[in-house]
């Protein structure tokens, strides 16, 4: 770990520096006025761009429009750096315990430089892949401010590509979304970051805060304690991770205490008092926390000001665009998609969308995404993977249900790696002898349990039965195997468990 217990940020971050000559996309056309297209993207988020690229395999003519970087949150600032981050802990929490397995290392340190460039290397990579996809598709990205106007017209301005107009016969909504703050903790550029700073951080701090157990706020509070900062979770509600079944909340929270981090549900936070080195966060009745660094992650807000007058694109009281199941806005021939509608704020649920609206546009007729079946994987340590119900939402939608859980502990595949820690449980619905139906949500939590998940996600989503899944096979020693088991059991019969 790195000694100073000074922080700084990178505030020069793509996102807050849009004069940053590098943003230039090779792709970037200067398109002339009032050109049309089939269709016109505003946004180059997974939504977005994903929208372009499959529109454009099925020989759409489609412009993209972008302020910033095509990737979007989850290139830049979500979900591929954060990942990067987390397997910088992985590999650092391997050589901190390589000793177990007989292979002597020195007690790591980390370069918070390298990994940052490291981090980088991945980012531009993938950014060059995906501009050389949409150039070989011959997608047009415009570089500016897209809003949309009355008849589908769309002006740009404010980027590279100067000033534009462009009508598409058909427009998408893609504008994504930023860090929702919480009045008393903006960010300072000293003790108060969101997501978008912390993942630029050039110096450990020893104590932090994170506001808000969910997704985010998990995450980061792992990868900050694996690396040796001592974390403390301050969450408002009565548990962390929402929508995450109550068992496999208790199996991270029980993890996360072993790796030393404090969760405190049910509080309040109400401020900071600055000092010099450190911060005292008040939360709850009389509680204070001296931290070097407040990470706040308490959700994200909906990027919805792309709206010029006249289009009857409606909003929603939280800013949301107003979809139907179709993802079609109030205004005729506008679709809006990803983390500017109310759906799971998901880049994989971004990438559905995208699909689901081009066929749409192609005249074909897909059957709408059903949201309470998507899969979710959090890449904490240990992770966390779902899709379906929990059990209390499906005590809730009126099934009787019957469950079983299986822990890591007793799969010999787990304890060859040394990660033992978590479960999987299969929630189905009650058969008449007590036994295992259709099932109706798996939880996992564990190691690889975000590459496991698959095999449930596809029981979820094809309604397969218990007795369906326990008759496949699944390799010995296996992680899955815990998967087959806990299926197993729910026939009334089982093996190991
Ligand atoms: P965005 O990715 O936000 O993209 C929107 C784009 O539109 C941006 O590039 C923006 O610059 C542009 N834009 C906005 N308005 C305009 C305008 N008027 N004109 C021109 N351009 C405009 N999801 C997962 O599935 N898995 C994960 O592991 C995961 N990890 C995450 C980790 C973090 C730290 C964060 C913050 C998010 C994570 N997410 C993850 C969520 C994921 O990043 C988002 O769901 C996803 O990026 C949403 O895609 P989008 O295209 O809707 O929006
Ligand atoms: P979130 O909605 O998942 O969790 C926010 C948490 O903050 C909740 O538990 C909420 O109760 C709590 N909270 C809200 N206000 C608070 C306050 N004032 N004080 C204390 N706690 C408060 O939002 P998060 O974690 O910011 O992530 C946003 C979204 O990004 C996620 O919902 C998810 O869709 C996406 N994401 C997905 C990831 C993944 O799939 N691996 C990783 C990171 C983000």
């Amino acid at each position: 770990m790195s000694e100073a217990p000074t922080r700084s940020h990178d505030t020069s971050v793509w996102f807050r520096d849009p004069g940053r000559a590098d943003k230039l996309s090779p792709t970037l056309e200067v398109v002339p006025t009032a050109e049309n297209f089939d269709l016109v993207v505003i946004g180059g988020g997974p939504a977005g761009y994903a929208t372009a690229l499959y529109g454009a395999s099925a020989g759409l003519n489609i412009a993209i429009i972008e302020k910033q970087k095509v990737g979007g949150t989850c290139l830049h600032v979500g979900c591929i750096p954060a990942k990067e981050l987390l397997e910088t802990a992985a590999v650092f929490r391997t050589v901190r315990d390589a000793s177990e397995f007989g292979v002597n290392a020195s007690p790591p340190t980390l370069d918070l430089q390298v990994t940052q460039q490291r981090k980088q290397r991945v980012i531009d990579q993938l950014f060059d892949g995906l501009v050389g996809l949409l150039k070989g598709r011959k997608v047009t990205v415009i570089d500016g401010f897209g809003t949309l106007h009355a008849d589908h017209v769309v002006r740009v301005s404010g980027g590279l590509s100067g000033e534009v107009e462009v009508t598409g016969a058909v427009v998408v909504l893609a504008t994504g979304s930023v860090p929702r703050t919480i009045t008393g903790f903006e960010v300072d550029g000293r003790f108060v970051v969101t997501s978008d700073e912390i993942l630029s951080l050039t110096d450990l701090p020893a104590t932090a805060a994170v506001i808000g157990g969910g997704a985010i706020g998990c995450e980061f509070a792992s990868m900050l304690a694996d690396l040796g900062t001592k974390v403390t979770i301050l969450e408002a509600l009565p548990k962390i991770l929402p929508g995450c079944d109550a068992d496999a909340t208790k199996a991270v929270e029980r993890a996360f205490k072993k790796k030393g981090i404090d969760v405190i549900t049910g509080v309040p936070v109400h401020g900071h008092d600055p000092g010099e080195n450190t911060t005292a966060v008040r939360y709850g009745d009389n509680g204070s926390l001296d931290v070097e660094l407040v990470c706040v992650s308490v959700g994200r807000s909906p990027l919805t000001d792309a709206l010029g007058d006249g289009t009857g694109v409606e909003r929603t009281e939280r800013g949301h665009y107003v979809v139907d199941e179709y993802c079609r806005t109030t205004a005729e021939g506008v679709y809006a998609i990803g983390d500017c509608i109310a759906t799971p704020a998901l880049a994989h649920v971004g990438f559905a969308e995208a699909i689901f609206i081009v066929q749409q546009i192609l005249g074909e007729s897909p059957t709408p995404i059903d949201y309470g079946k998507v899969p979710w994987a959090i890449y904490c340590n240990p992770e966390v993977a779902f899709a379906g119900y929990t059990e209390e939402a499906a005590i809730k939608a009126g099934f009787e249900v019957v469950t079983a859980k299986h822990r890591f502990m007793g799969n010999g595949r787990a304890m060859i790696l040394g990660e033992t820690e978590g479960l999987v449980k299969v929630i189905a619905e009650k058969r008449a002898d007590g036994t295992g139906g259709r099932v109706l949500g798996i939880h996992l939590v564990g190691p690889w349990v975000t590459e496991q998940l698959g095999q449930g996600y596809l029981a979820v989503n094809w309604e397969a039965t218990v007795d369906e899944i326990a008759a496949f096979i699944q390799p010995h020693p296996s992680l899955s195997e815990l998967f087959g088991e806990t299926v197993l059991s729910l026939t009334g019969r089982s093996l190991h468990g």
